[in-house]
């Protein structure tokens, strides 16, 4: 099966646990996480939360002290979205929101519509990077921020072999525990092994052309949070 297909089905399949799972495995902090990659995400008008799945980075938003006045939340999952929709609805916001099931490498956008993207935790789910990058530069106006919060590879040798200990061996484990599936959580981790580390990841957005590309680690790089500006100029 083509990995867009997989990542389709397998995240329709676990949405139901999806949250849960989240908190549980990140022991919280993935909360904590998104407030601090939507704060780098500052005060813009129309939002993309790409590759949104149950919403959380757009409720965090939503939540936030300048909120965005639009988001606009894209998956491929209808089952993920509908749990987005369904928890949107009950948060007291000023932010308007909207759902699209599309895929994130083509668009049914015009061409510089937003001034931010943002993205939690779906780097490694990508197909095809510089495809879904050209889209998300097409999509954008000059001066538009790009956010993406993922896990990552931490840079330290003691905090790297604790993580790929809790991650590679304890996480498959007990999620199976709780879902019952257990292939889902154990393509979690060999996601993030075949995935650039993140320097990596900054060299390839340069060869793709983006200029303005940075990033910051989080607990060492446990995760990490890129932030990416609109190519200059087109290649
Ligand atoms: C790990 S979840 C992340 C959900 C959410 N952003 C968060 O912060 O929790 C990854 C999501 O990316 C979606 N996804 C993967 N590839 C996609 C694509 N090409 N276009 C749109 N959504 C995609 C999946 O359906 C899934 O809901």
């Amino acid at each position: 099966m083509a990995k867009k297909s997989f990542v389709k089905k397998m995240f329709s399949e676990i949405a139901g646990d999806y949250d849960k799972l989240n908190r549980i495995i990140s022991l919280n902090l993935d909360l904590r996480w998104r407030k601090k990659a939507v704060k780098l995400t500052g005060k813009r008008e129309l939002v993309l939360d790409i590759c949104a799945g149950t919403g959380d980075m757009a409720m965090i938003y939503a939540q936030d002290t300048i909120p965005p006045k639009v988001i606009v939340l894209v998956d491929l999952s209808p089952e993920m979205l509908k749990l987005a929709k369904q928890k949107l609805s009950e948060i007291s916001t000023k932010t308007k929101s909207l759902f699209i099931i599309a895929d994130g490498e083509s668009l049914p956008f015009q061409s510089e519509l937003f001034d931010g993207v943002i993205m939690g935790f779906a780097l490694r789910n990508l197909e095809n990077i510089p495809k879904f990058m050209a889209e998300l530069d097409r999509i954008t106006k000059d001066n538009s921020e790009m956010v993406f919060l993922d896990i990552a590879h931490p840079e330290n040798k003691m905090v790297s072999k604790l993580f790929y200990l809790y991650f590679y061996k304890f996480v498959p484990f007990f999620t199976k525990f709780i879902t019952g599936k257990d292939y889902a959580y154990r393509y979690l981790p060999s996601s993030l092994r075949i995935f650039y580390k993140q320097k990596e990841f900054i060299k390839l957005l340069n060869e793709l052309g983006f200029q303005d590309v940075s990033y910051q680690n989080i607990l060492t790089g446990i995760g990490a949070i890129y932030r990416i500006r609109k190519r200059l100029e087109r290649k």
